[in-house]
């Protein structure tokens, strides 16, 4: 999940620099760039975040009009200045981003024919075989496909060359990439969002269609006719985004969330999820990974509650693996932010391949999987940066519910009167989300006491089950405390065995239908020592005294929406957590804003 970038234009290092700074949500581990200048090939790579690379480039004066660049998300070999991309042999330089699963036995076989090796990456193999065939007197375009024919695995590549003449290539197999042909230049990278002004008009590679850029011509390589080549516009072309006044991309985000669900209730998409026949299907399959997952689950709740259509959710990396069965008349969904999550891609192409309707629900509406699926339904979100998914989370509930109200009206399962209440309740959400940031200052102190603790238990019931889930799943991923969720039911049957005076345990605690059961649950937590939050109804915190930094107040809102305001809390909960204990908020250590690989 790397991202790569390449230009052919005039002082080529300024646009790749750009969209690195773009694509620095792939990988932030390490980053590189590869120049053409003075008919030789230049490498400069460093560890770490991008400004170390920046750092380093201070001092030279590079200009050139061919440039790859390269930002890392380790998979084979350590996050440092030799494992970092461009990988180079002799003139070629290679920028990779995906897997090549038989590196070894081509390793093995080029290091018999007397290559030598600098990196453990999978990737330097590349350039080392492209150098070999080229050394047989094959012309570019042949030793590029000689090379790409022994690879397995998934990748896409920008290749640079320093021969008779200098040029950059572009192919995929399996991973994403984008070209562009702009007035100044010619780009390609691994997403859309990566490209610059420049760049009104892209075109989505298929397979193993090799392309030569040149600054005025896109060409595809081995006589194909360049009329293949359909180019859309880029809806990202351009988008900078900054965090503004706020300390984080994180922060910016989670404080959008009004604005966002203002637009939201106030346009009205309804038509557009009529689309869909809700009214005959079998089933919903709602497929996603990560935080997508816990939208997925809550969306199950609400489709089951109010339109009584059987609904299966599934992990992406499960769903692909096990021969899921595939009804008649079925619906599957599948849920990703970036719309380029690997093993998400992978189910889409299985459930299609199963006769399934496929129907994509993404921020990103250029990605392969809005591409790939037959409806795509967007959630208006805007640009994501920070690692940690936040307002994707609350637009993906927002259209669920959107779409459940629409299969809810089709199939006629509740009153009339009860399906105008739930719309109503959706309007209540941006000004309900406001208050509650508004008192992020009594989040701000709970965080205070709570990140003190090494391992936290969080409780829910019901839809606030998958909430009780992004919490944990939030908190670790950007303050690296050690959570973990439960159905609240779930306590007494294991978990429990876990809790003493060194065990905080989170509960979100609504006024409803199972509240009495919830505050025997919550009993058991007190009487086993455990330190109790809850970010609840007023109703609970009657009934269970706790100090003002333990407990936050839910606003009285719908049970409905619940689900979408419950997060918020959670959201701020790990953000000043994090914050706390110093962490990088934006990019947490591991992690990469788009899982591209297996
Ligand atoms: O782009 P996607 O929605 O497909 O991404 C799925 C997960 O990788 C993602 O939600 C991940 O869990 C986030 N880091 C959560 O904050």
């Amino acid at each position: 999940m790397c991202g790569i970038i390449g230009a052919v234009a005039k002082s080529a290092i300024t646009p790749v620099l750009e969209g690195l700074a773009r694509l620095e949500y792939r990988g932030y581990d390490s980053s590189g760039i590869s120049i053409l200048a003075n008919n030789e090939i230049k490498t400069i790579k460093a560890q770490g975040t991008l400004s170390n690379l920046k750092q380093r480039l201070l001092s030279q004066a590079l200009e050139g009009d061919c440039c790859i660049g390269h930002t890392r998300w380790a998979t084979h070999g350590r996050a440092n200045v030799t494992n970092a991309h461009p990988h180079q042999c002799g003139q070629v330089s290679v920028v990779h981003n995906g897997i090549i699963e038989n590196y070894l036995q081509l390793k093995q076989k080029l290091i018999q024919w007397g290559h030598h090796f600098n990196s453990s990456t999978d990737s330097e193999v590349i350039p080392h075989l492209i150098n070999h065939y080229l050394s047989q007197q094959m012309t570019q375009e042949q030793a590029i496909k000689k090379a790409i024919a022994q690879l397995k695995g998934s990748y896409a590549l920008g290749v640079l060359i320093n021969g008779v003449s200098n040029n950059l290539y572009a192919i995929k197999q399996g991973s994403p990439l984008v070209i562009s042909q702009g007035n100044e230049g010619a780009y390609m990278a691994s997403d859309a969002m990566a490209l610059g002004a420049d760049s009104g008009k892209i075109y989505y590679p298929k397979d193993n269609e090799l392309i030569k850029l040149n600054s005025h011509e896109i060409t595809l390589c081995g006589g194909a006719n360049n009329n293949e080549i359909h180019y859309i516009n880029n809806k990202h072309c351009a988008k900078l985004v900054s965090k503004g006044t706020r300390s984080s991309f994180m922060e910016k985000e989670i404080f959008e969330q009004v604005d966002l669900l203002k637009r939201l209730s106030v346009n009205n998409h309804t038509s557009e999820y009529s689309t869909i026949n809700f009214k005959d299907l079998t089933k919903i399959t709602i497929i996603a990974c990560g935080t997508s997952y816990y939208a997925a689950s809550v969306a199950k709740a609400w489709f089951e509650k109010y339109a009584n259509i059987l609904v299966e959710i599934d992990i992406a990396s499960e769903y692909r693996y096990r021969s899921p069965i595939v009804t008649n008349n079925e619906l599957a969904i599948f849920v990703s932010q970036s719309g380029e999550t690997a093993d998400t891609l992978a189910a889409l192409r299985y459930a299609k391949s199963k006769k399934a309707q496929t129907l994509a629900l993404v921020n990103v509406v250029n990605s392969t999987i809005a591409r790939e699926a037959n409806f795509t339904f967007e959630i208006y979100a805007g640009p994501e940066i920070g690692v940690a998914s936040t307002k994707a989370f609350s637009c993906q509930l927002a259209i669920f519910y959107k779409m459940a109200l629409e299969a809810a009206k089709q199939r006629a399962f509740i009153e009339k009167a009860e399906l105008t209440q739930l719309a109503l309740n959706f309007a209540q959400l941006p000004d309900t989300i406001e208050k509650v940031l508004q008192r992020c200052a009594e989040i701000k102190s709970m965080a205070k006491k709570l990140c003190k603790y090494s391992n936290i238990l969080f409780l829910g019931r019901g839809a606030l089950t998958p909430i009780a889930q992004e919490g944990a799943l939030k908190l670790k991923e950007i303050s690296y405390i050690h959570a973990e969720a439960y159905a609240a039911g779930e306590l007494k049957h294991g978990p429990i065995a876990l809790l003493d005076e060194h065990m905080p345990v989170l509960v979100i605690a609504p006024k409803n239908a199972l509240t009495d059961k919830l505050l025997s649950n919550i009993q058991e937590v007190q009487a086993r020592n455990a330190p109790l939050f809850i970010i609840g109804d007023k109703y609970i915190r009657e009934h269970i005294h706790l100090q003002e930094d333990q407990f936050f107040e839910l606003p009285a809102i719908p049970e409905s929406i619940l689900p979408i305001i419950s997060v918020i809390p959670m959201q701020l909960l790990a953000l000043y957590s994090a914050q706390i204990l110093g962490k990088n908020v934006d990019q947490p250590r591991n992690l990469a804003k788009s899982v591209t690989v297996e």
